[in-house]
């Protein structure tokens, strides 16, 4: 780039790329691949919410909704945080609806961290967050988690290497649980040391839950806020797109305590303004929908990960088993490459299915290297192709 054109950038940009999740997306429309990079459902979403939204569309619900979002919906949110975790939230105060758990995650962040702030980030880590502490002026420090030993173990964490990256300059840490890319469900006991050193070190807990319903193996999810003395540290990130498979509707939000809800909806009215409109609406119709939709939700989503592991290990990927989320983490040290980048391209182009490599997870590229990420939000006959050509692998 010659220095002229340098001269009108910030500086920030410089230390991120685009995202290497939707470029894949976009490699995976130019070769005619089958697509199991980026996370979005294949299948319709429920009758019930797209009706919803055609009547308030066809009711001329077309103009701005409250900044922090439509009535109707922060009470849905309130009344189901309550019901499902028996969090109590106030719904004038404590919410505020932004264009999907992506701009909720970037408004916290900004609300909260001045510049030279600490923000602890467990990786590998949903590519989003690197990015956002950036834009936020934050230092992003991180704690690896351990692929599990065993085919049916659990990615786990060093109680020592958490506590030492708690420092006096730390002032949140981004869980997220279920987790993309692993797959873990943090534990009680996990979310319990995470407050405990949350009260300790004066933090905040930022939680991203959006995956709160795709879980597995009788894995139950937990919300940070739910523990004693949490309520009043912590902003629970959320939003319609995985739970009701419209990624493409941009409705999330971030809830949390009056001071901190007041400064997110500040970011937010001037980022955004608002969440579209309609589409809030049919959100309050998702969130009233019954207890069984999100059994055969997590069901579904269980039936499909039994479907693709098998394919994978078929092919030579060493598969690490998701407890939650819809994606499956695999090694490739069996394919001899020594490059996730390289392999995923090969993939896209030569085999026919995108994936997303691991180092794209990760800080140091290094770590991800024998790592690449498939999703499996997506049709039995759209899994059985991809199973179909990676086989070719094996030739
Ligand atoms: C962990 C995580 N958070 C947030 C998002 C994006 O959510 P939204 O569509 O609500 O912006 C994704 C999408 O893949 C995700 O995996």
């Amino acid at each position: 780039m010659d220095i002229q054109s340098k001269h009108f950038l910030s500086d920030k940009v410089e230390h991120f790329t685009e995202s290497v999740i939707r470029e894949m997306t976009r490699q995976a429309m130019l070769h005619g691949a089958v697509n199991l990079a980026q996370g979005f459902p294949d299948f319709p979403a429920p009758a019930e919410i797209k009706r919803a939204a055609q009547e308030a569309v066809a009711a001329d619900v077309n103009q701005y909704a409250i900044t922090w979002g439509a009535k109707n919906l922060r009470q849905a949110i309130a009344r189901k945080m309550k019901e499902w975790q028996g969090i109590p939230v106030d719904p004038e105060t404590q919410i505020t609806v932004c264009c999907g758990s992506t701009e909720a995650m970037i408004s916290t962040l900004l609300a909260v961290c001045n510049r030279g702030d600490e923000v602890v980030v467990f990786e590998p880590f949903y590519e989003n967050y690197g990015p956002d502490a950036i834009l936020s002026g934050a230092k992003p420090v991180f704690v690896k988690l351990r692929p599990p030993q065993t085919a049916d173990g659990e990615w786990t964490f060093d109680e020592g290497e958490l506590r030492a990256a708690f420092q006096p300059h730390t002032k949140a840490i981004i869980l997220n649980t279920p987790n993309n890319p692993t797959g873990k469900v943090f534990t009680r006991a996990e979310l319990e040391l995470i407050r405990d050193l949350c009260v300790e070190f004066n933090v905040l807990a930022i939680t991203d839950e959006i995956y709160e319903h795709i879980i597995y193996d009788g894995t139950r999810h937990i919300s940070m806020a739910s523990l004693e003395g949490m309520q009043d540290r912590t902003v629970t990130i959320n939003g319609l797109s995985k739970s009701y498979s419209v990624t493409g509707w941009r409705v999330g939000w971030a809830v949390g305590p009056p001071a901190v809800t007041n400064a997110i909806r500040k970011v937010h009215d001037f980022l955004t303004v608002g969440a579209p409109a309609p589409l809030q609406e049919a959100g309050a119709a998702a969130l009233a929908l019954p207890g069984s939709y999100y059994q055969s939700l997590a069901q579904n989503y269980c039936v499909r990960r039994d479907r693709l592991m098998p394919a994978l290990a078929e092919a030579g990927f060493r598969c690490f088993r998701p407890r939650g989320a819809y994606y499956v983490m695999t090694d490739i040290r069996n394919f001899g490459y020594d490059n996730d980048v390289a392999f995923t391209k090969y993939l896209v182009k030569e085999i026919g299915v995108a994936a997303v490599p691991g180092s794209s997870f990760y800080n140091d590229p290094r770590d991800g290297a024998q790592q690449v990420r498939f999703a499996f939000c997506k049709q039995d006959k759209t899994l059985d192709e991809a199973g179909r050509r990676l086989g070719q692998l094996k030739k």
